[in-house]
């Protein structure tokens, strides 16, 4: 059983290069932006199974959000991600902000080489996101615009995005934090267009890509309460409108001091999956700056975090992937948005995995799935 998982591995690792190549010259025959060539990696191979192993062996995805700066500057970075994960999510660069600075003119260099390198290593793409409050541009936000206007934009955008990467890009997050505590959260879509442009989106990605599995994704739903229950009806009323929806996106940005019960999460992935709808865990990272244990014990406590949350998802034929907020300590997001110091991931800053690492190998490893839904 070993030896066929290293073969298997061994084989994966001198694709790489080869498929760095290929997907280049893919990209410049479909007249997609071509990203300045790199030199082929050296993936090191693991001496264990890797996630990625482990997932692709269970047909699972194991993914992390890619942050594109550090993916063109740090080996450790790149190989480490192509080493352990079969999915990525851009961080930011699939943004309106980033995609659409000015009106009408798209910018897709960055998300083009989180796409290419995803390509050259037989990673899937989960698109985020296509409409979001926030991270708009500024021509958006300081505008004044009828409701016709925002119908068109927001079409444009979406059937821009989506278009371009058919056939690369087969998930998206098409309507990312819509919900407040239990009504709509306020926005310029909201605002301007109405609650229906929630399923105008989908229709537009849809008519954009037939291919696509669309999904709703939002944090704090992701137990049973309020917020869940309300997004549980948002989405079964799509359902019922006939609106293309296909999965629900858990993120899951939880801290040690702070998290729903398992328990609670596996009957929440239940009920959307009793709708027929696909789960995914999307943005997982755990944060540790309120607990006042010592690092050890802080870490051992996250480790059984991640990989309580990845068992369930396991548990669940519906929920298809386990997609974390990055995975090195040297790139998250969680310092800059709280302002403090912290260690949410499962690689440390150097890129040694971390307790959580072996909890997510043991998950997986003990997991008896044998495809996806
Ligand atoms: C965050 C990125 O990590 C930051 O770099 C960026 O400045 C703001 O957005 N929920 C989401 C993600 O859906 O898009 C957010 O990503 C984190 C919270």
């Amino acid at each position: 059983m070993e030896s066929v998982n290293l073969e298997v591995l061994q084989r994966f690792i001198r694709l790489p290069g080869i498929l760095l190549i290929l997907g280049i010259a893919a990209c410049s025959l479909t007249g997609i932006q071509t990203p300045i060539a790199k030199p082929a990696l050296t993936v090191q191979p693991a001496q264990a199974p890797t996630l990625r192993s482990l997932a692709q062996s269970r047909r699972f995805y194991i993914g992390t959000t890619v942050n594109v700066n550090a993916l063109r500057d740090e080996a450790a970075y790149s190989a480490t991600l192509a080493r352990e994960f079969n999915m990525v999510t851009p961080e930011v660069s699939m943004k309106f902000s980033e995609t659409e600075p000015q009106r009408g003119i798209f910018t897709f260099a960055q998300a083009d080489y989180i796409v290419a390198f995803a390509q050259a290593h037989q990673m899937q793409v989960r698109g985020h996101n296509l409409v979001w409050y926030t991270d708009l541009p500024a021509w958006l936000t300081n505008g004044k615009f009828t409701r016709a206007e925002l119908i068109t934009m927001l079409r444009d955008h979406i059937i821009t995005e989506v278009k371009r990467y058919r056939g690369q890009v087969n998930i998206w997050d098409v309507v990312n934090e819509a919900m407040g505590d239990g009504t709509l959260r306020d926005s310029i879509w909201l605002r301007g267009i109405g609650p229906e442009y929630i399923d105008m989106a989908f229709q537009w990605a849809r008519e954009a890509n037939p291919q696509a599995r669309l999904f709703y994704n939002d944090y704090g739903g992701e137990g049973l309460g309020r917020k869940s229950d309300a997004i549980y009806a948002l989405v079964k009323g799509m359902l019922q409108r006939g609106v293309p929806l296909a999965g629900v996106g858990l993120q899951m940005h939880i801290s040690l001091n702070s998290y729903p019960n398992q328990k609670d999460v596996l009957a929440n992935m239940q009920r959307l999956a009793a709708l027929g709808l696909e789960v995914q865990i999307t943005e997982m990272d755990v944060k540790t700056q309120d607990d006042a244990r010592p690092m050890q014990a802080k870490l051992a406590a996250q480790a059984q975090l991640y990989g309580e949350m990845l068992q369930t998802c396991l548990s669940v034929t519906a929920c298809t992937a386990f997609v974390m907020w990055g995975f090195t300590d040297a790139h998250s997001w969680i310092p800059a948005f709280t302002g403090r110091p912290d260690y949410p991931l499962i690689f440390d800053a150097l890129y040694r995995p971390k307790p959580a690492y072996f909890a997510l190998v043991q998950a997986l490893s003990q997991s008896t799935r044998v495809g996806v839904k």
